[in-house]
């Protein structure tokens, strides 16, 4: 089965489960990822919104604007990346999602990055932060590329603000397009020595997450 086929059968089965999830019950739609199964990049956000419950898909209202501009702004277009939320329902007046919604949607997203195994994880905000870093906060690690342990694997993230909190505050809005900027340089980076870095971490059994800030500053 290529990428995309698996992408689908993950898309049908949140379909399929709707009903014995949480927030399946309040006649909102799924909001599947969305985007390239063979991308580099996946964008992880944190719950759809009206617009996107509408067209079932993320970030296609006013925050979404912002960060596909501003995506679009360092090289990267829409359909060269993959994008999708920790919860794959709207909810109630978009209030932040609960522990335990994040918990029920979890294998979904977790099947997408297995199956795409992207290069790099850009998080957007903090609910998608806390699934890889739990103990940080986002004021002091935006823009900075962690090696993560994740499921006895090592993986690259970066994060990111909420493309909602860089409308509401110019100071964020600003540091929101300065960490944009640092993608093709992370990517470049990733290639040539990244690899290398994951392959030493699994073959000496690191057991910590590290910062490869210093590499982009
Ligand atoms: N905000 C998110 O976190 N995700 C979306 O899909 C839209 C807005």
């Amino acid at each position: 089965m290529t990428k995309a086929e698996q992408l689908q059968h993950v898309r049908k089965s949140l379909e399929d489960d709707l009903e014995t999830l949480p927030l399946g019950d309040i006649g909102e739609q799924t909001v599947p990822g969305d985007g390239n199964a063979e991308a580099e990049i996946v964008f992880i956000g944190e719950a759809p919104g009206y617009h996107e419950s509408v067209e079932r898909k993320p970030f296609v209202g006013k925050s979404g604007q912002l960060f596909i501009k501003t995506l679009a702004e360092v090289g990267y277009p829409r359909p060269t990346v993959y994008i999708t939320n920790i919860v794959k329902v709207r909810p109630p007046e978009n209030r932040d999602p609960l522990p335990e919604e994040i918990k029920a949607y979890r294998p979904y997203l977790d099947k997408e990055i297995e199956i795409i195994a992207p290069k790099l994880i850009v998080t957007l905000g903090r609910f998608s932060m806390a699934k890889f870093l739990p103990e940080v906060k986002i004021s002091q690690v935006h823009g900075r590329l962690h090696k993560v342990k994740w499921n006895e694997k090592f993986l690259f993230v970066l994060p990111m603000y909420h493309p909602a909190a860089a409308l509401r505050n110019p100071q964020m809005s600003a540091s929101f397009v300065a960490d944009f900027q640092k993608i093709p340089k992370i990517l470049q980076w990733i290639d040539t020595k990244g690899r290398e870095a994951i392959q030493e971490a699994e073959e000496h059994q690191e057991l910590e997450s590290s910062v490869k800030e210093a590499l982009f500053s």
